[in-house]
């Protein structure tokens, strides 16, 4: 008993709320003209989700569609909790019951990969579960988010001060920017089971990222690859970008959500500090275009005549609407101008699927590896869910005149 009230308290002191005076400090309003394109987006997206349904093996999980092609991929892969997650967000908006009833059949698909022995476990169960049991809380949710996120410590390297990403060479140890969206999962255990562990290799992650995965200009390479046994470094790259100087944009964006997440869950004001450079960097970016879609890389050759990636527009959307709430009035108008040039963007004709189309997609024109020749200019399961994520977000706003 003494030593559960001690965790609680420890996990309370690790996971400070002293973020509640920073979220206060602007009020945000949303424009209603933008929150009508939302909820008409919203109703469209259930639709759309309606017309993609049918079209996944019942053991499977939606990634794409391409050359008139439905692609699902097995529960192990990463992208598994978007689609869950995705019609999750649909039902809190709409109450359709089907897409709940949708969400259920796949969240049990997914149970057994509270033991995937993967670092990408919180993409696939806190996207999925953790919104499962943010709407309808129950024990056995709470339960595989435990053994999830205990699954995912094991990855933890003391040495290095991170969870590893990929299968590493022997002596050696990768890390991708990715994994800062993986921590939500680790922050959330903690203060689910007053266990500080998860909290402190969450914030243990965090910190070695910010200080190895960054440049002076505060973009951030994909790949960190370290001496397992000592943390140094050996060397940076960016596998799916560009180059490896070069900023890859849903890297970019992952790091971005990942240190304003992060705050959140802390209250630590040098992550607020790395959310707002990451986003001056994005914002000021010479090549970020005017509807703020960014290119699929922003140092890629060919600009202007190459792909758009709209999941790294989704992800940068909704991670600037939150960033927006914990800063001053300048920092807020301009994180805040931004997500609504890009969920403008991504409502027009460009960039949303009309009714039918895209398989069933929300959105088109998304890239997921370009060097590797994979899936480019094609909706993706994970644009959606972070689309509509940033939806929520605008329309629940607090104050909308
Ligand atoms: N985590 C893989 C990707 O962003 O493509």
């Amino acid at each position: 008993m003494r030593y559960c009230s001690v965790s609680v308290l420890i996990v309370a002191l690790l996971l400070s709320p002293g973020i509640s005076s920073a979220q206060q400090q602007t009020k945000l309003k949303a424009k209603p003209d933008l929150v009508k394109i939302i909820d008409r987006n919203l109703k469209d997206a259930v639709k759309q989700y309606k017309i993609l349904m049918p079209h996944i093996p019942e053991d499977s999980l939606p990634e794409t569609f391409e050359k008139g092609q439905w692609t699902s991929n097995p529960p192990k892969s990463w992208i598994s909790g978007f689609y869950p997650g995705t019609l999750l967000y649909l039902y809190e908006a709409t109450k359709d019951k089907a897409l709940y009833d949708e969400a259920m059949s796949k969240l049990k698909v997914l149970e057994e990969q509270k033991f995937a022995n993967s670092h990408d476990i919180g993409f696939m169960m806190f996207c999925s579960y953790g919104n499962a049991n943010r709407i309808k809380p129950q024990a056995p949710y709470k339960d595989i988010l435990l053994t999830s996120a205990a699954t995912l410590s094991k990855r933890f390297n003391p040495n290095v001060g991170c969870t590893m990403s990929w299968g590493s060479k022997p002596g050696e140890f990768r890390v991708i920017i990715d994994n800062m969206m993986n921590l939500e999962l680790l922050t959330w255990a903690s203060k689910a089971s007053g266990d500080p562990y998860f909290a402190n290799i969450a914030i243990t992650h965090a910190n070695t990222t910010m200080k190895n995965h960054f440049r002076p200009d505060y973009s951030t390479y994909h790949l960190v690859n370290y001496n397992s046994e000592t943390g140094e470094v050996i060397r940076r790259q960016t596998v799916q970008g560009a180059a490896d100087e070069s900023a890859w944009a849903r890297g970019q964006s992952w790091g971005l959500y990942g240190y304003t997440m992060m705050y959140r869950e802390t209250g630590k004001t040098e992550y607020l500090q790395q959310a707002k450079n990451i986003a001056n960097f994005l914002l000021s970016h010479p090549n970020l275009p005017e509807d703020k879609i960014p290119y699929w890389d922003y140092n890629a050759p060919g600009i202007p005549n190459t792909y758009r990636d709209a999941s790294a527009a989704a992800i940068m959307a909704s991670a600037l609407i939150e960033l927006a709430g914990y800063s001053d009035a300048t920092d807020s108008k301009r994180y805040l101008e931004t997500s609504e040039t890009i969920l403008r963007s991504l409502s027009g004709e460009i960039y949303k699927a009309k009714k039918g189309e895209n398989g069933g997609y929300l959105l088109k024109h998304s890239v997921s590896h370009l060097p590797r020749g994979n899936k480019i200019d094609v909706p993706l399961t994970y644009a959606d869910y972070y689309f509509v994520e940033a939806m929520m977000r605008y329309k629940n706003l607090p104050s909308k005149n």
